[in-house]
């Protein structure tokens, strides 16, 4: 059985006028250890499809099957600990925090944790040095650039250290160099055995995954 199974996944979405049929009917296996690169035009149902392994949105048919588990059968709180303990999700937008400090928005995911104290803020300096943070740790997130926020949605997806992590465009507001390097750590963070899928338009960071699956009109054409 595969880490990730999605089997007959269907995403309606509801609003006032229409109907949008955003994943029509999608069956995919992704390998544990796999770093997947997901690629499609605007509108193709990419982040949804994400969200959806990410246990964020309820299909409206089908199952997302994670290590044996039907995430979307676990009751509240047993989806919640699922996406505590295997998921880090970089957002298309973000969605950080603005009246929190880059630091406040990064320990987020620890607040329910095991770890002491001091293991957090270590967790922390070690993150804050891979995005490159580690002078901005005090600044009120609404007063960064793009790219500095995107490099904080970044540290914290990965301050639980996620046996998962999904990204939704992740270098999109960074500069070349910045964005090679932020790619770089996820190519380390797959050979730690962690499965990556990001989903992209940029031919260059498809580059550094495995494998690559093609969506269009709500389904893989590949
Ligand atoms: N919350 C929502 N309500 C209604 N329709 C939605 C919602 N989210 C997405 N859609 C629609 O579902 C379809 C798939 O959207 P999705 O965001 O998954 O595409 P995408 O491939 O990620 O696109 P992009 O590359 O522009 O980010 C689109 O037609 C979109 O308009
Ligand atoms: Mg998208």
């Amino acid at each position: 059985m595969s880490f990730i199974k999605i089997n007959n996944l269907t995403k309606e979405y509801n609003t006032a006028n229409e109907s949008v049929l955003a994943i029509n009917n999608v069956t995919a296996s992704i390998e544990s250890n796999e770093f997947l690169s997901v690629m499609g035009p605007s509108g193709s149902g990419k982040s949804t499809f994400l969200t959806a392994i990410g246990g964020l949105s309820h299909p409206t048919k089908g199952e997302v099957i994670i290590d044996d588990m039907n995430i979307f059968g676990l009751g509240a709180d047993k989806l919640a600990k699922y996406r505590r303990e295997y998921i880090g999700f970089i957002f298309q937008s973000f969605h950080l925090l603005k009246y929190l400090t880059v630091k406040e928005n990064t320990m987020l995911p620890l607040a329910i944790s095991d770890l002491t104290k001091g293991e957090k803020e270590e967790r922390c300096t070690q993150i804050f040095s891979k995005v490159g943070l580690e002078n901005k740790v005090h600044r009120m997130v609404d007063e960064l650039s793009g790219g500095e926020q995107q490099r904080v949605a970044i540290a914290r997806a990965l301050v639980n250290e996620p046996l998962i992590l999904l990204a939704d465009e992740p270098t999109g507001n960074l500069d070349t160099k910045t964005g090679e390097s932020i790619m770089e750590l996820f190519c380390n963070l797959n050979e730690e055995g962690r499965t990556i899928i990001v989903v992209t338009h940029d031919k260059k960071v498809e580059g550094y995954g495995k494998r690559s699956i093609y969506f269009k009109d709500g389904q893989i054409i590949n």
